[in-house]
Order: structure tokens, then C-alpha cells, then sequence
């Protein structure tokens, strides 16, 4: 446990993790501020988020390029910490504008480190949203944190560089504490069904999809191949309830403030969060009826370029070193995004 409340800052704050974190950390006693630029998410987020905590939450709006304003920003708030989930996260359109990513996933985390750098208050502890697509094609499951890495594509490429960065700067400074969580797929909401992940436009990933489709408001899912070598022959991903995820930042901090002084021979930690558990499509469909009492229609579609068969964690690392792993189950993660599903449908009329 850390000894005292921290101020935090979360870069993206307002985005779909950023904001189920930044629940988390208020109600373990911390003082959040957030920091976005809207460019994918709602300024009312904030607002929502005081609802559930009854706290109130700071908002600064700002590009994380603005080196001037962040640096501001640590220094006037006496930011202890900083939990950087702002970045751009389609893969497809990573492809199409791949400098796009770059600048604001790699020259946005540099913006970043050079802020808390100059920064009179020094703020030197990071946690960094990386992501499993980091491991490309698995040589072997469950995926350690020791896999080789070989991301495919540009979305993936700006993570590894991230990482590398950040590795670099660890081995020239060991006053940074630095910790780099790879997700694997997060999936629900917060049990309060305000916030939750509530894509623009047609949704890439399975469960909001799947959602859309029991709601009505898309006419059926596609699932991407049926001829995986996995058992029923559609793809199979280790889904982590969002909200055991925002737990995982929290028990990471706290790791990293336990090491703050000791004479650690590392301070740049990397850590799987996932559950260990591989479902398949036909699985989540399944289990999406199930908690919706809807039928998911579907085809069975191509492959989609890029997809791997199987995928899911090694949760060993996390739980020896950090004490955490996932809690909640697939009727969880289904239950709660499905709440949401029907209440974003109710307000927006979407
Ligand atoms: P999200 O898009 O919901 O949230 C990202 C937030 O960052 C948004 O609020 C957006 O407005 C903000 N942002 C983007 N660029 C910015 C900039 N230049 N300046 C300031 N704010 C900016 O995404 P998310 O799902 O919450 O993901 C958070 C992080 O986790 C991302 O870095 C993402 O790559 C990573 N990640 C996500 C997943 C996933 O499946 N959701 C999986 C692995 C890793
Ligand atoms: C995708 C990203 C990955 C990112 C992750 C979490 C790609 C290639 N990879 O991974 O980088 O970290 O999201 O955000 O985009 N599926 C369907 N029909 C659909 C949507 C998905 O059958 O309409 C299948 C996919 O083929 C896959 C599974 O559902 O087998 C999960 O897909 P998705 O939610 O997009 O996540 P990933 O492909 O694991």
C-alpha cells in the first residue's frame, strides 16, 4: 500500500480506461486530474465521474504535445505521479496514417517525459498503457512477459517504441519509477452503467459490436473465421473486465511507491494484466445472449487480415510482484457492457 494520497495525473483521462481508473483511484483516497484533448472522448465524462465518486474531478484540456501546458499543469496541481492512457488506438487507421500515430502516441509521450523532466516538482513515477498487441503472432501460451515482442502493425510499433523510450530513460536516470502494463482485452463497464467503452462510428472490436447487435442497432456481428486451429475454430483473446484493469494501475502504483528508496536493480517494470483465460467469438457471443437475454445473429465472414488464432496472459508476474489479479468473471464483463449498452441507447438514442 502507498503511505499517502497522491495527487495523479491521467493523461486521456476522460477515454474509456482513463476514466474507469480514475474511479478506482479516487475511492482509494487519491486526488485525480485529468488531462485530455476530447479528440476521442467526452468533456461530460468528467462530470459523470463526480457523479459516481461524489467527488469533485480537475479536467485540464490539453494536447499532450504541449510540453508548456503539461509542465504547468504537473507543477500547479504538485503531481506526484502520472498514468499515460492518452494516445490514438485503432489499428486499422494506423495503417492509413501511420505519421498521425507517431507523432501523437511517440512525439506525444516524448512531449510527456520532457514536462515531468523540467518540471520543478519532479514528478518521476509513470505507469504507461501499453498493449499485448506488443507479442504479434504468440510463439507459445499463455504469453509471459519475457515473449519476444514484434508488433505488426503501426499502432503496435508506436507501443514498442514507447517502450523503448521509456527503458532508455529508466537506465540513464534511477530516479524514475516506471511501470509499462500490457493489456490484453478489456471488455464491460462500471457497475453503475455511466460510463463504459462507446466507440464513434462502427465499432472494430468484438464486444461493443456484439453489444450493438443485441440492442438492434447494427443487423448482425461478422465473425472473422471459422478455420483458427482453436476448439470451435473462431479466434480466442484473453477478454479483462475494464474495471479488475483500472484495479491493476492502482496495484501498480503502489508497487512502484514501495520501491521508491530501495535499491532495486530495475526501476522499469513490465506487467502483463489479463486473466490467464482464452474465450473464443462464438464463446462471447454466447455468453453476450446469455446476460442480454437477446439473440447476437452472425455470419461466419473471412479472416481479418492481421488476426492471430489464439491469445491470452501469463498472470503470474503481476500476482507475485503486485499482488493483483482479475476478479471478475465473462457473466461480469457481459452483464455490465450490456448496461451500458442499454443505457447509452436510452440517453443518446443511438
Ligand atoms: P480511448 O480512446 O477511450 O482513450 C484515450 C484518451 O486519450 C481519449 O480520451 C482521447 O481523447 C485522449 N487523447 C488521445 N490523444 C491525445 C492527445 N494527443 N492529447 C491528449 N489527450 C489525448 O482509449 P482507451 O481504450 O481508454 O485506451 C487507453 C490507452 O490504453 C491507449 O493508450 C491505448 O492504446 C491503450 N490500450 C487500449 C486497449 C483497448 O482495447 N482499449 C488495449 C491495449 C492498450
Ligand atoms: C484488437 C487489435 C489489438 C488491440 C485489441 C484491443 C487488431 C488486429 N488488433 O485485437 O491491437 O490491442 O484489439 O483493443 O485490430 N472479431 C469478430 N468480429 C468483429 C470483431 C472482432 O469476429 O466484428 C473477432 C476477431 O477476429 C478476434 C476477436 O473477435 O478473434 C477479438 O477481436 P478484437 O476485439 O478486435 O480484438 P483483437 O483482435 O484481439
Amino acid at each position: 500500500m502507498t503511505t499517502r494520497p497522491l495527487n495523479i495525473l491521467l493523461t486521456g483521462g476522460t477515454g474509456y480506461i482513463g476514466s474507469h481508473t480514475a474511479v478506482v483511484l479516487q475511492e482509494a483516497g487519491h486526488c485525480v486530474f485529468i488531462y485530455d484533448n476530447f479528440c476521442n472522448s467526452d468533456p461530460a465524462v468528467s462530470h459523470t465521474l463526480q457523479k459516481i465518486t461524489g467527488q469533485p474531478f480537475k479536467t485540464i484540456q490539453g494536447d499532450i504535445r504541449d510540453t508548456a501546458l503539461l509542465q504547468q499543469t504537473l507543477e500547479t496541481h504538485h503531481i506526484d505521479a502520472v498514468i499515460h492512457f492518452a494516445g490514438l488506438k485503432a489499428v486499422g487507421e494506423s495503417g492509413t496514417i501511420p505519421v498521425d500515430y507517431y507523432a501523437n502516441n511517440v512525439q506525444g509521450t516524448i512531449s510527456l517525459l520532457q514536462a515531468m523532466q523540467a518540471a520543478s516538482n519532479q514528478p518521476k513515477t509513470l505507469v504507461f498503457s501499453s498493449s499485448a498487441t506488443v507479442y504479434g503472432d504468440p510463439q507459445y501460451l499463455p504469453i509471459d512477459e519475457s515473449h519476444p515482442t514484434k508488433a505488426t502493425n503501426p499502432y503496435g510499433r508506436t507501443k514498442l517504441h514507447i517502450e523503448e523510450i521509456l527503458g532508455d530513460l529508466a537506465r540513464a536516470d534511477n530516479t524514475w519509477r516506471i511501470a509499462c502494463l500490457r493489456y490484453f482485452n478489456p471488455v464491460g463497464a462500471h457497475a453503475s452503467g455511466l460510463i463504459g467503452e462507446n466507440p464513434n462510428g462502427i465499432p472494430n472490436n468484438l464486444m461493443p459490436f456484439v453489444a450493438q447487435v443485441a440492442v438492434g442497432k447494427l443487423k448482425q456481428l461478422n465473425v472473422f473465421g471459422d478455420d483458427y486451429d482453436t476448439p470451435d475454430g473462431t479466434g480466442v483473446r484473453d477478454y479483462i473486465h475494464v474495471m479488475d484493469l483500472a484495479e491493476g494501475h492502482l496495484a501498480a502504483l503502489n508497487y512502484l511507491g514501495r520501491s521508491v528508496g530501495a535499491d532495486s536493480a530495475t526501476n522499469i517494470h513490465t506487467f502483463n494484466l489479463g486473466t490467464g483465460r482464452g474465450y473464443s467469438v462464438l464463446e462471447m457471443v454466447k455468453a453476450f445472449e446469455s446476460a442480454s437475454a437477446r439473440s447476437v445473429p452472425f455470419h461466419i465472414a473471412p479472416r481479418r487480415a492481421g488476426d492471430i488464432a489464439s491469445c491470452y496472459a501469463s498472470t503470474a508476474l503481476a500476482a507475485e510482484q503486485l499482488g493483483w489479479t482479475a476478479k471478475r468473471d465473462l457473466q461480469a464483463m457481459c452483464d455490465s457492457s450490456w448496461y451500458f449498452q442499454q443505457n447509452v441507447s436510452t440517453s443518446t438514442g443511438r
